[in-house]
């Protein structure tokens, strides 16, 4: 009897399931008040390729997953089988599916070498260290060197940023104590010539990196050049940590072995080892960040490793923050044609063919729950389908509520420059275009102010 009752019951719990997973989530055009695109914006961009879709009224109707129900078609009802099945299941399907599966843990035998130590930096006002992690502990194999600035003098250990650069750590800031980045770049104006980094470069980047102004605010910033991790180009997976950690199978790679963002995802974990082991610093403090494919990548980590207290997401786009099902701006098939190395090879089934993704990115944002997560657009990016952000955010929030906390606060996508930052999900969009903003950085310090100072 009992045993029929439960039987019932759990039949009930799964149709429901079935019923929100084919028709709860549906048809999200239109959906947004607040913030809109500019028409002429969209008309301009349309005009320039009429592949892309920039027009919210021409994207499809589509169905999210569930986050709430697994394969099986069971509803999640606690946040115990969250926690015990159903973040471990989507966690497997975007390795499989997605972003690829990445070495797990640390590696035996890295190596960390302070090579840089002075307490009286940039006029006193900070302390700066550089440390070269040796992935294999070979100083001719795979490595990264990081570049950290602290408050001076240190009073306690300091909650920290740490994310990736495009241009070399010596970029973000003219300190010309900086090493300069040695690893192959990509060409960008004059200061990279034949893909290495010339003095020229130095401080080029600074705009987005306001460092006086972060460590006023008294925190730490950590960043290294995501080149040391892996060469943003397509070479078979021939160089950066790829070659040194890859197991091929049946004689070439597996069709869900990683791809670089995984690699770089994987790189900042690397970097939160080191964190471990620095008294200066507050390994239960870090918020990772990341701008435009970086901005993917710090949510891959956020979402790989849960050391990771805040995660931020800058203009993060398609395979980011923004949903696949849209179509909108970047699509699925078009990012996988310009970047072949960015996800795993599993992920070119779905060019064309979002609706069969088993995941969609509510669910990346998602596995950050109950930790802080911020989403940020841009007014001018619409290449990174701001819409598509914020949505996928608010669909996320059902996680964050079933553990127990409140997530986005907001149905609606806000108006320009309005940021939403109650609740654990924060989300902006701020006027102007691609490119990570000291308005940006005040957002983020602001939301790391809230929910880092109930952590100390
Ligand atoms: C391209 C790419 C985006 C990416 C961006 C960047 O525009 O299509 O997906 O986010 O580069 O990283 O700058």
């Amino acid at each position: 009897m009992v045993t029929r009752r439960l039987l019932t019951a759990s039949l009930a719990v799964f149709f429901v399931g079935m019923c929100l997973q084919s028709g709860g989530f549906g048809a999200e055009s239109g959906e947004s008040g607040g913030w809109k695109a500019s028409g002429e914006l969209v008309e301009r961009l349309s005009k320039r390729s009429s592949e892309t879709n920039y027009d919210e009224q021409k994207v499809p109707a589509y169905t999210l997953p569930d986050p709430l129900v697994g394969s099986d078609g069971s509803r999640v009802t606690d946040g115990r089988m969250w926690r015990q099945k159903r973040r471990g299941e989507i966690l497997e399907l975007f390795r499989g599916h997605m972003y690829g599966r990445s070495p797990v843990g640390r590696p035996k035998d890295m190596t960390f070498d302070v090579f840089d130590l002075d307490r009286k930096a940039l006029d006193g006002a900070a302390v700066r260290k550089q440390v070269t992690v040796s992935f294999t502990g070979k100083k001719d194999g795979p490595g990264m060197d990081i570049l950290i600035y602290l408050p001076a003098p240190p009073k306690e250990p300091v909650a920290t940023f740490v994310l990736l650069n495009f241009g070399g750590n010596h970029a973000i800031h003219p300190d010309t104590a900086i090493r300069l980045a040695k690893s192959w770049m990509r060409q960008r104006g004059a200061g990279v010539v034949d893909n290495r980094a010339t003095e020229k470069s130095r401080g080029r980047d600074r705009s987005s990196y306001p460092v006086e102004e972060i460590l006023k605010r008294g925190y730490g910033l950590a960043t290294i050049y995501y080149g040391d991790i892996d060469p943003d180009f397509h070479d078979g997976f021939k160089n950066g940590v790829h070659a040194a950690f890859d197991k091929p199978v049946g004689g070439g790679r597996a069709p869900d072995a990683w791809g670089s963002i995984a690699a770089w995802a994987w790189g900042l974990s690397r970097a939160v080892d080191y964190f471990e082991s620095d008294g200066d610093i507050d390994h239960k403090r870090i918020a990772v960040l990341g701008h435009s494919r970086l901005g993917k990548t710090a949510l891959w980590a956020g979402a790989e490793d849960e050391r990771f207290a805040i995660v931020i997401s800058n203009n993060s786009g398609c395979g980011g923050a923004a949903l696949s099902r849209r179509r909108f701006g970047e699509t699925v098939e078009r990012i996988n044609r310009s970047f072949p190395h960015w996800f795993c090879e599993n992920f070119k089934k779905y060019n064309g063919r979002e609706d069969k993704l088993p995941i969609d990115q509510h669910m990346l944002v998602a596995l950050m729950a109950p930790r802080p997560v911020y989403v940020a657009s841009a007014d001018g990016d619409l290449w990174a389908d701001p819409a598509g952000e914020f949505l996928a955010c608010k669909h996320a929030e059902s996680v964050y509520r079933l553990l127990g906390a409140e997530g986005l606060g907001q149905g609606e996508m806000p108006p320009l420059d309005q940021p939403v930052r109650t609740g654990k999900i924060g989300y902006h969009v701020r006027s102007g275009g691609h490119a990570l903003t000291a308005y940006d950085w005040r957002q983020y310090m602001g939301f790391a102010d809230m929910h880092f100072s109930s952590r100390r």
